[in-house]
């Protein structure tokens, strides 16, 4: 549980564009990394590759290394399913399976990675999900009601057990509070804070005090231009980032001077 990554000289294309260059970084475990940068610089393509999603795309496809405690991901012979159990994603709009009942939405990505298990162990593995989802005391009475009933709040929370019940090392979330009320950011933001004591958390955000407020370390990430390749500008703890930045362009996207 909860693996170091370290990502060496990843190039990743769509075709012939190019759309994130050269990226090399280590994301640490048992923390919170906070992905930022406008629109269009390849968060969501970078965050894709930590798990081989990337690639399900026609014609997606990297160069380089990203290696989850010291496993290149790509090296030969690993099958994406595998690392796609071992490194959850949470999307943006909350995605459960709107008929299927709250409990076997816990348990659909267990059931996908083809394991068996008995009645007792998913009862149990379903609840201890679902706790450290904080959603619990919220859905106890209705488990074989449709996840389509609740908030979206609580669906992304839904979500969110869902991919801690297949217990991964790394969850990955792409703006998963866009969607999401006042409120119920502030709730899934309470859980992503719990989620650090067992995993390496990964969160693109597009709204900086979120950034600041649950994540360890942020990587700004720019666009030279339209057409260009995104980079990563700059790497450092959080406060650092908001703080006292190295770069111009950082301190530019963080005081909201962008553009
Ligand atoms: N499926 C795709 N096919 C081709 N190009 C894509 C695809 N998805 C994203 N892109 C391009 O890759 C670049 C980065 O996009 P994206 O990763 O979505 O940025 P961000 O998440 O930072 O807004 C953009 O130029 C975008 O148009
Ligand atoms: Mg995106």
């Amino acid at each position: 549980m909860s693996k170091r990554i370290d990502v060496e000289h990843l190039k990743v294309y769509y075709g012939d564009f190019l759309a994130v260059d050269d990226i090399t970084m280590q994301i640490e475990p048992r923390a919170v990394t906070a992905f930022i940068g406008p629109s269009g610089c390849g968060k969501s393509t970078f965050l894709r590759t930590l798990n081989r999603m990337h690639e399900v795309i026609p014609g997606a496809y990297v160069e380089g290394k990203v290696n989850l405690d010291g496993e290149n991901l790509y090296a030969k012979g690993v099958d994406p399913v595998r690392v796609r159990s071992q490194v959850g994603m949470v999307f943006q709009r909350p995605n459960p399976f709107p008929t299927m009942s709250i409990r076997d939405n816990v348990l659909a990505g267990v059931k996908l990675n083809s394991r068996r298990i008995a009645r007792s162990d998913a009862d149990e593995l379903v609840e201890s999900s679902l706790r450290s989802a904080n959603l619990w005391n919220e859905v106890k009475d209705r488990l074989d009601k449709p996840g389509s009933g609740l908030s979206g709040g609580q669906q992304q929370r839904l979500c969110i057990a869902r991919s801690i019940a297949v217990r991964p090392d790394v969850i990955l979330m792409d703006e998963p509070c866009s969607a999401l009320d006042p409120i119920s950011t502030l709730a899934v933001e309470d859980l992503i804070n719990e989620l650090k004591a067992e995993y390496t958390v990964v969160i693109v955000t597009h709204n900086m005090q979120q950034a600041a407020r649950v994540s360890d370390k942020t990587a700004f990430f720019n666009i030279a231009g339209t057409g260009k390749p995104g980079r990563l500008i700059e790497y450092a703890p959080t406060q650092e980032i908001f703080n006292k930045p190295q770069e111009k362009a950082t301190e530019d996207y963080v005081s909201g001077r962008f553009g």
